[in-house]
Formats: structure tokens, sequence, C-alpha cells
């Protein structure tokens, strides 16, 4: 892991760019599982090993919040040396299960994570894109909010960024997504940070986390999408009584391919080790049924 205060300038205007997205890590204490059950530790490893061998390497890694599971000083630590393979600059944001000190502490050298206070708010370059990261954690609360100031940082940004294509990440997802136990943990209010994306349709994305599932939504003229965990999954059941729980469904990541013809393509990858590549052919070079 690279100090991720050096910018993401390794691609030019007219090159490919990848953005991954990992969310939810969950990280706890070496020999600790969450729930008793989730071995979040080793779902990272298996994670962080898969983007180091995908065939093209991201030019930036993004982490979306829950990065450990109780913002501990010991967690963070493990977290620490669990995302060290990682070869690129990595960006961290915090999620309802992370503390903004504890997390600072344990990354003196990410200097984006002081750009501003109380709050962990900040904007960097990938390749053409323009990243605005925003916090939406309240201490002590599951769900999340944007206040006046989070949101007035937000309008700086985009006003700072001319029109270049925009993303902004977050850990709270800004809508609804049909699971009663999750969405009344989610982000209270959404309509202002809606009313300032309506206005900037140079906002490619709206990328989150939390949810532990990959969602997409329209949200005020943009997408919106949620991110896999690399560990546990949200139990896929709707309705306000739906289950409090989790399920260990193939763990993901994201991959946010900037392509300078058209955009922003979003990818989803499923971590582990499966059989294939086969080709499309038979040895003999007939394509086959
Ligand atoms: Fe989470
Ligand atoms: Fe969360």
């Amino acid at each position: 892991m690279k100090d991720a205060d050096n910018r993401v300038s390794a691609t030019r205007k007219d090159d490919p760019m990848l953005l991954c997205q990992i969310s939810d890590l969950h990280v706890k204490e070496p020999g600790s599982l969450c729930y008793g059950v989730v071995d979040s530790a080793a779902a990272l490893r298996a994670c962080v090993d898969h983007i180091v061998r995908l065939p093209q390497r991201p030019d930036v890694v993004v982490a979306t919040g829950d990065l450990t599971d109780f913002g501990r000083p010991r967690e963070y630590r493990h977290l620490r040396e669990l995302l060290a393979p990682l070869p690129m600059p990595v960006y961290l944001m915090p999620g309802n299960h992370d503390d903004r000190d504890a997390l600072r502490a344990a990354f003196p050298d990410h200097a984006y994570l002081r750009a501003t206070s109380p709050h962990i708010q900040y904007a960097f370059d990938a390749g053409p894109l323009h990243v605005l990261a925003l916090d939406t954690t309240v201490p002590g609360e599951g769900g999340g909010a944007l206040d006046a100031p989070r949101l007035d940082w937000l309008e700086q940004k985009l006003a700072e960024a001319g029109g270049r294509p925009v993303v902004i990440l977050m850990h709270h997802a800004p809508f609804p997504v049909g699971i009663g136990h999750i969405d009344s943990i989610g982000l209270a209010d959404p309509e202002p940070l809606a009313a300032i994306v309506r206005r900037h349709p140079n906002v490619e994305r709206v990328l989150c986390g939390h949810l532990h599932r990959p969602i997409q939504a329209r949200f005020a003229g943009t997408i919106a999408s949620t991110c896999p965990s690399p560990a546990h999954q949200v139990l896929l059941e709707f309705g306000p009584d739906a289950p409090n729980a989790f399920t260990l469904e193939p763990p993901a990541f994201q991959l946010h391919r900037w392509e300078p013809r058209f955009g922003l393509v979003s990818h989803m990858a499923f971590i582990g080790r499966f059989d294939g590549p086969y080709p499309f052919h038979d040895p003999t070079g007939a394509l086959l049924e």
C-alpha cells in the first residue's frame, strides 16, 4: 500500500483508468471472528490477493467504510497489515463501525484523513476522475447523516471540479433498498444531497458501502450503487420484518473503469479462485456452438 497522498497519476488523459472499490471489511483483532462465524481477516486477505493478481492492475483502491468491526486500535493495526500488499494508493473512509480518531492514529502517513475535521472528507484525482469522499457517519449510531458543513464542503468541491467527471464516495447509501433492518440505519434525509447532485450532471456515480450487497439505483440524475463485502453479505429478503441476518454468499468487490471514449463502466468481481479460463473454441480453433 503506497502513501495514498500521492496523486493517482499513472494514467494519461486518454488511457483507461481502473478504480477498485472494496467495502465493509469488518476487520477484527487477530484470532477473532465476526459474530463468531466470519473470518473477516482471511476474507480481506483473499480480496487483496485477488486484486494483486488481476490482469489489469487497478490504479487506485478505495475502501468505503466499515473498515473494522468495532473501531478499536488493534483492529486498525490488523487492517494496516492486511492492506500492506496492495502496491497502489489506497484511500480509506469511515463507516458506522469505525472510529475516526483510531483510524487516523493507525494511518499517520495517510494525510488526507486529516484534510477536514472532525469529519473525514477529502478529494483526490484518479486519472481524469475527481473523487470526493463524504463522511456520513454519526459517532455511536448505525444510521448516517450529512449535515450542513459536510454538504457545504461537497458544494465547494463540486464547484472546484469545474465540470470534470466526479465520483462521490460515501458509506451510507442515499436510497432505501427494501430490506427493513438495514433501511432503518440508512442515510437520514438524502434530499439535500440529492438537490446538490442534481445540479451537477458531471457526477458520474455515487459509490456506497454499508449494504453488503451489489445494488444500483437512479439517484438525482446519476447512478448510485453499493458494493458487496469481501466477508459476509446481508440476507436478500425484503420487507419491514426481514430477518436481521447475513449469509456467506460469494464475496466480491467492484471495478469502475473509466473509458475515455465513453465514461465510467462498473463491473463486479467475485473473489476467489475459479475453474477456467477456458477458450471459446475447441483445440482445432473451430468455434463451439
Ligand atoms: Fe458493514
Ligand atoms: Fe455500515
